[in-house]
């Protein structure tokens, strides 16, 4: 496996690849790896001939400067997990390489980006449209990797390939949990004991969430809006646990859904204060 660092000697070295006819598969992080990612990177090492990871924690999708500094950085484990997963190339940048100049670009997803994430963390799916654009053009891979955790801006990131006519596929990864449900992330890593075992119940809630929906809706608890009521109400009445948004949308418009009937594909999606730190989670109805 190679530690890469500059962009002219990543490109020399995928020219090679290139020109030999190999498949060339990205999985684009921010480091601070587990299992969610070394999934990822499993299933790229599958799929291409030469698998890129990128390791950057990307200033420009961070709106607050608190937790793009508390943002854990892991680079020695992180190579370990590669080596051994089958990584062929670790690229990381420093900040000044990806960019020289700042990245003044405004991307416009929509009703895509209005919503969610997009309401709380203003300008963060322009920044990672940025880095993740950059990194496309940097490495043109044949296939992307990205989990289905940050379902959103899975979202973004398929109309991003579509808007600049890319040629390449994005490919969408379930979510790997802990042996107790908890999503896997970065951010798990700041968890105290006590906000750790309050996490869990993030993914309890949303599970038991699913059993209310009945078609059609029998009692005003088995609604869209019953169920997302029940959801923020069990959820808040954890200590440690404050709902930010928890939304049931369209699965492709990311829009709010008022019945179940509205689409066939209702996905809730939630993001959850425990103590200070931030975690998503997202329910597939
Ligand atoms: O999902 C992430 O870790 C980041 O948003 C990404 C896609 C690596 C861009 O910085």
């Amino acid at each position: 496996m190679k530690i890469i660092e500059k962009i002219d000697d990543l490109q020399s070295a995928l020219k090679r690849a290139r020109q030999n006819h190999k498949s060339i598969g990205l999985v684009p992080t921010m480091g601070a790896l587990h299992a969610g990612h070394i999934a990822l990177v499993h299933r790229a090492v599958a799929e291409n001939d030469v698998t890129v990871v990128s390791i950057f924690v990307n200033p420009t999708q961070f709106n607050d400067k608190n937790d793009l500094n508390n943002y854990p950085r892991t680079p020695e484990a992180d190579c370990t997990l590669l080596e051994k997963a089958g990584a062929t190339i670790v690229f990381i940048p420093a900040a000044d390489e990806m960019y020289p100049e700042p990245d003044t670009r405004q991307f416009a997803f929509g009703e895509l980006e209005t919503v969610m994430e997009g309401q709380f963390r203003p300008g963060h799916f322009n920044g990672v449209a940025q880095i993740v654009s950059r990194l496309f053009d940097i490495v043109k891979p044949g296939r992307a990797y990205f989990g289905e955790k940050d379902f959103q801006q899975l979202a973004i990131i398929r109309d991003m390939v579509k808007q600049l006519n890319l040629n390449l596929d994005i490919v969408a990864c379930p979510i790997v949990r802990e042996a107790d449900g908890l999503a896997m992330s970065s951010r798990n890593a700041r968890l105290n004991p006590a906000q750790r075992q309050a996490a869990v119940n993030i993914s309890k809630i949303l599970n038991l969430s699913r059993g209310l929906r009945v078609k059609p809706a029998m009692t005003a608890s088995e609604t869209v809006a019953g169920t997302k009521k029940w959801v923020v109400e069990q959820l808040n009445a954890v200590p440690e646990l404050r709902v930010e948004y928890f939304d049931i949308v369209d699965g492709q418009t990311l829009q709010s859904i008022h019945e179940w009937s509205d689409t066939t594909f209702p996905v809730g999606c939630i993001a959850v204060f425990d103590g200070d730190v931030r975690l998503i989670d997202v329910v597939f109805y």
